[in-house]
């Protein structure tokens, strides 16, 4: 039977909603309407909490109207929410609104995990086979640098079902309430799991400083560019000259998958003070955003890598906004043509659009919490 969930992002600054549903075992976006909150963040260079909050409160009630009316609304089985990690109070918006929804519709609802959202985020719109485990997946954005290992969980069918049957009855049971089925934690610790459905997500390692995307942003400011910066720093290393300038280097411990990024920012940010304590040319600043841009994602290739050879995975992800950058996709997938090709299968999300933050991801792990279709 065809199930539909309703699915709610709002954890950061963009409020998205969609309808996902799974149909011959292909998670299908029926439709993703989204407010991208860019233009009012712009102007301080960073996202303002308080404006995120008040922007997402505004906009969600029409975006759901946007997806269609009662008829729409009553063909739901699920609604699906981020309910961490994010900025507290545009949590609170999405939250809230999958709850009042429930409270009008007596629809189910289903707290996702953001981040387990991008891990599966290579799923939208693709078959459930398109994923092999154990899968390893890179998460890059503005917020989080990890490393995760997914693997499919031995569960006979009856435990399976036991779950879903006990779930089903305290549905039942609690209707008077507000009911939700959650994950516990809101952030993992490396060597910490994640039960997804059958599937078991163990944080293997993280950034030990700032996020990729945080100092794609920094960068960007650095050299006058908008915010956010990492699309901006793309395209301005594409038009560098030098094709291989090593202005910045990168520090590679080799017993562990390292991933530090504020020592390349702190690098360009000294380079900009040194040598361009005035203005900078366009050619510079593109000279800067190429040796900056390839210090990164060799940070990101070597530390993927290294835990391909140590795990051997079926398959691996990069996702997040970073995953975006072109020459981060160019230069991963060469790095796996080169070491293992028949054995991993490299994936980044369908479109750039379920590359950030998306509704749609959410309502491909709600299906991953509460069905299984590998019988
Ligand atoms: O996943 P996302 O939308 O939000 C967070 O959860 O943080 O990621 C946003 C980040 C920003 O830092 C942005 O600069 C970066 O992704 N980004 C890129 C590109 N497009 C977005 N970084 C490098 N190259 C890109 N093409
Ligand atoms: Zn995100």
């Amino acid at each position: 039977m065809l199930q539909r969930t309703l699915a709610i992002e709002t954890s950061c600054d963009d409020t998205s909603v969609g309808i996902v549903s799974f149909d011959w075992q292909h998670f299908v976006v029926e439709k993703l309407v989204a407010f991208s909150q860019i233009a009012l963040h712009q102007q301080y260079g960073g996202v303002v909490p308080e404006l995120a909050y008040r922007s997402h409160a505004d906009k969600i009630v029409r975006l759901v109207e946007e997806l269609g009316g009662t008829e729409i609304q009553k063909s739901i089985d699920f609604i699906s929410v981020t309910a961490y990690p994010g900025l507290p109070g545009a949590l609170v918006v999405g939250v809230t609104a999958a709850h009042t929804l429930w409270a009008s519709r007596w629809i189910p609802v289903i707290e996702v995990n953001h981040i387990m959202g991008h891990v599966f985020s290579v799923l939208v719109e693709r078959s459930l086979a398109a994923l092999q485990f154990p899968y390893l997946c890179l998460t890059v954005s503005g917020g989080h640098n990890d490393l995760y290992l997914v693997e499919l969980r031995a569960t006979t069918k009856e435990q399976w079902a036991k779950k879903l049957t006990s779930k089903h009855e305290q549905w039942i049971q609690d209707s008077e309430k507000t009911i939700s089925w959650r994950h516990k934690r809101m952030h993992l610790a490396v060597g910490e799991s994640l039960e997804v459905g059958i599937y078991t997500v163990t944080k293997l390692w993280q950034t030990v400083d700032d996020a990729a995307g945080e100092v794609f942003d920094k960068v960007a400011r650095m050299l006058g560019g908008p915010y956010p910066g990492g699309a901006w720093i793309g395209q301005m290393a594409d038009t560098a000259r030098a094709k291989d300038p090593t202005l910045f280097g990168t520090k590679f411990i080799d017993d562990v998958y390292t991933m530090s990024f504020s020592g390349i920012k702190s690098q360009v940010h000294t380079y900009i003070e040194k040598h361009h304590s005035g203005q900078m040319t366009q050619e510079q600043k593109a000279e800067i955003a190429r040796s900056f841009q390839d210090a990164v994602i060799k940070t990101l290739c070597r530390t993927l890598k290294r835990a391909i050879n140590t795990i051997v995975p079926a398959s691996v992800g990069i996702v997040g906004g970073v995953s975006a950058n072109k020459r981060l996709q160019m230069q991963s997938m060469e790095m796996i043509a080169a070491s293992a090709p028949d054995k991993n299968v490299l994936l980044f999300p369908e479109k750039l659009v379920y590359c950030t933050d998306n509704a749609a991801m959410i309502g491909v792990v709600w299906h991953l919490m509460t069905h299984r279709n590998d019988w």
